[in-house]
């Protein structure tokens, strides 16, 4: 939801912050902008679109003139995404440029009280309010830091911001509430980012900003201090993952190359945390000794969109191995919903990203109630994960595609173990829990075994690319596997598609079905198959068209079948994570053949750090 970059040191800024900015471009990517200092004055350079047409327009001489630069890319809040409201704004009398990520809620009140009626507000942007209040304390206490935090104690809202002055270009100051900015430290730079991967070719030593902290940037030293000027002693973090994981490797997409890495990724989330000689799992990150978790009596799993689709997954797998309580919400809902918590809960927050500004806001909510709070996520170094009480990181790399892919796949690993874990101190017996493990090893080869389906998938994909809509069914397990097939359906190709339980079909969207319906059913052979059945027989009876996702040997559904994908057995519990693969191709593939931007689907963000 918007990206921030800053540079500061001794080389020409503009290409390393233009780098920088491309690769946060899966947090927006409607317009872009770029200030910079040179020869006296402060220029900005804007455009509506991609980073390319920023490049593009910019004048080359510019790209080695400055030391120092702020760019943003933008995913619209407040405001058309155009050239005006594109980031950077600049004050009244064009000293001070800003970049911002986050939303000022008063800034209407804002720009009625301090922006004079003569001032020129171009756009119609929060942050624009924002520079032009800095502006107006710079101008009464000539000094940018001051007029930084006095512009800040008048905000409500949030911001992750990078600000600089034309009248001294070896400084620049950022500030954070609510929206992520983090500070690298090189030899002979500063950097400013709203995500680490985007600076990890310049340096891995980084500083999180905290929530209302502000960072003062000067060639050769570095101050944080709160909003009210109390000095911080920050931690410096070095980060490992490797800047070569952010590249597409020879895949056409991002998307296409995180599926095909879930045979990895699914096993980096098990390595290390399968406790053969006790049959059970791992989780030492969560902080709690097997008393306290044997004290739990509830979960509660907080997330939004996939990773929420994958929580309701947990929630199937938590109650049928441990036999313990799960309750699933969306984290958008939960924070205003004055959740009930009792002693014996514990939740759990769920985010790829660790920075959905929902999720985040769930989380404060019940740990302000005073529950415990875990994170499952992806991001190193994110609030959730620096927030949290404990958790568990998924460490499936960095996930660039905005339809999220191997991160679900890694969280419902995730969950299963949680599953694992309670389950083996609620019930599971030792025979059982090696059961488990064993299949769980399993399941990066049998991922393998899907991934070669991909050109027949691509076939299907060609026989649904112009339907309108699409229905996707599945019972137990595989209900929440057809709402997240719906999902990345119609988020990348733009198809309205559903996700239902099979058996629910009958009470209303059958009768949406007919001959240009395509219907794509999840029905391994399990427990409710011959359930399912039925309910695949009511769509052909209304002549539906019926894509299925089957186990081998399965001559019944192949024969009413359209077209079948046959998965390899594995254990009900972990089904799941090889049924929704073919999924995500399906989609990949519709997406692709109807020559949309897979990648960076319309209106869409990777990370959304705002409400
Ligand atoms: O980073 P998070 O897991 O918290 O993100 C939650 C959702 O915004 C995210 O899953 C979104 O729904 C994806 N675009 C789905 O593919």
């Amino acid at each position: 939801m918007c990206g921030i970059v800053g540079y500061l040191g001794r080389n020409s800024a503009v290409p390393i912050v233009l780098a920088a900015l491309k690769k946060l471009e899966y947090r927006g990517y409607d317009s872009s902008g770029i200030a910079i200092y040179n020869q006296d004055e402060l220029k900005i350079y804007k455009e509506a679109g991609k980073i390319f047409e920023l490049e593009s327009a910019l004048p080359k001489p510019e790209l080695t003139m400055s030391n120092i630069a702020i760019a943003h890319t933008r995913w619209a809040t407040h405001g058309e995404p155009n050239k005006k409201n594109a980031h950077p704004h600049h004050d009244k009398l064009k000293n001070i440029a800003l970049v911002h990520n986050g939303i000022i809620e008063n800034y209407k009140q804002l720009r009625d009280i301090l922006c004079d009626h003569d001032d020129q507000v171009e756009g119609e942007t929060d942050t624009e309010i924002l520079a032009h209040v800095i502006g107006y304390f710079y101008n009464k206490h000539h000094s940018l830091e001051e007029a930084v935090r006095a512009s800040l104690h008048l905000v409500e809202g949030t911001y992750g911001i990078a600000v600089f002055c034309k009248d001294n270009p070896k400084q620049m100051i950022a500030a954070r509430k609510g929206s992520p900015l983090i500070l690298g430290v090189s030899k002979d730079a500063y950097f400013l980012t709203s995500d680490v991967n985007a600076i990890l070719t310049h340096t891995n030593k980084v500083i999180y900003l905290n929530d209302n902290e502000i960072a003062v940037l000067n060639e050769d030293n570095y101050l944080i201090s709160t909003l009210d000027n109390v000095p911080v002693d920050p931690e410096i973090a070095t980060i490992e993952w490797e800047a070569s994981s952010i590249e597409k490797n020879g895949f056409k997409h991002f998307m296409l190359k995180e599926i095909f890495e879930q045979t990895t990724t699914v096993r980096h989330a098990f390595r290390g945390r399968l406790y053969d000689s006790m049959a059970t799992a791992r989780l030492g990150g969560l902080n709690m000794v097997p008393s306290d978790l044997r004290k739990v009596k509830r979960l509660q799993l907080l997330a939004c969109g996939t990773s929420y689709y994958s929580c309701l997954l947990g929630k199937y797998l938590i109650e049928r191995m441990a036999r313990l309580h799960v309750e699933v919400e969306y984290a958008s809902e939960y924070r205003y919903r004055n959740p009930i918590i009792e002693d014996d809960t514990l939740v759990f927050v769920v985010s790829q990203s660790g920075e959905t500004a929902d999720t985040l806001a769930a989380m404060k909510e019940a740990s302000a109630k005073g529950a415990r709070v875990m994170g499952i996520t992806n991001g190193i170094g994110s609030t959730i994960a620096r927030e949290s009480d404990g958790g568990v990181y998924i460490y499936a790399g960095a996930e660039i595609g905005v339809a999220s892919t191997k991160a679900f796949t890694s969280q419902v690993t995730i969950l299963f173990l949680l599953g694992l874990l309670f389950g083996r101190m609620r019930g599971i017996s030792p025979v059982q829990g090696i059961e488990y493990i064993k299949a769980l090893r399993k399941i990066p080869a049998q991922i393998e075994e899907i991934l070669k389906l991909n050109d027949k998938i691509r076939e299907i994909a060609a026989k649904i690319k112009d339907s309108t809509n699409a229905l996707y069914l599945g019972r137990d397990l595989h209900f929440p596997v057809a709402l997240e097939g719906a999902l990345k359906l119609k988020e990348i190709s733009y198809i309205h598609a559903e996700g239902y339980p099979a058996a629910e079909m009958k009470h209303g969207p059958i009768a949406l079905i007919d001959e240009n319906m395509p219907v794509i059913a999840i029905a391994p052979k399990d427990v409710l198959y011959d359930k399912i059945i039925s309910n695949l027989q009511e769509v052909v009876a209304r002549k539906g068209r019926l894509f299925t996702i089957i186990t081998e040997h399965d001559e019944q559904i192949e024969a009413m079948s359209e077209e079948v994908l046959i998965v390899p057995k594995t254990l009900s519990e972990l089904q799941p994570i090889l049924t929704v693969i073919p999924l995500q191709l399906l989609a990949y593939h519709v997406a692709d053949l109807r020559e949309l931007d897979v990648d960076q689907p319309r209106n869409l963000a990777k990370s959304v750090t705002v409400e």
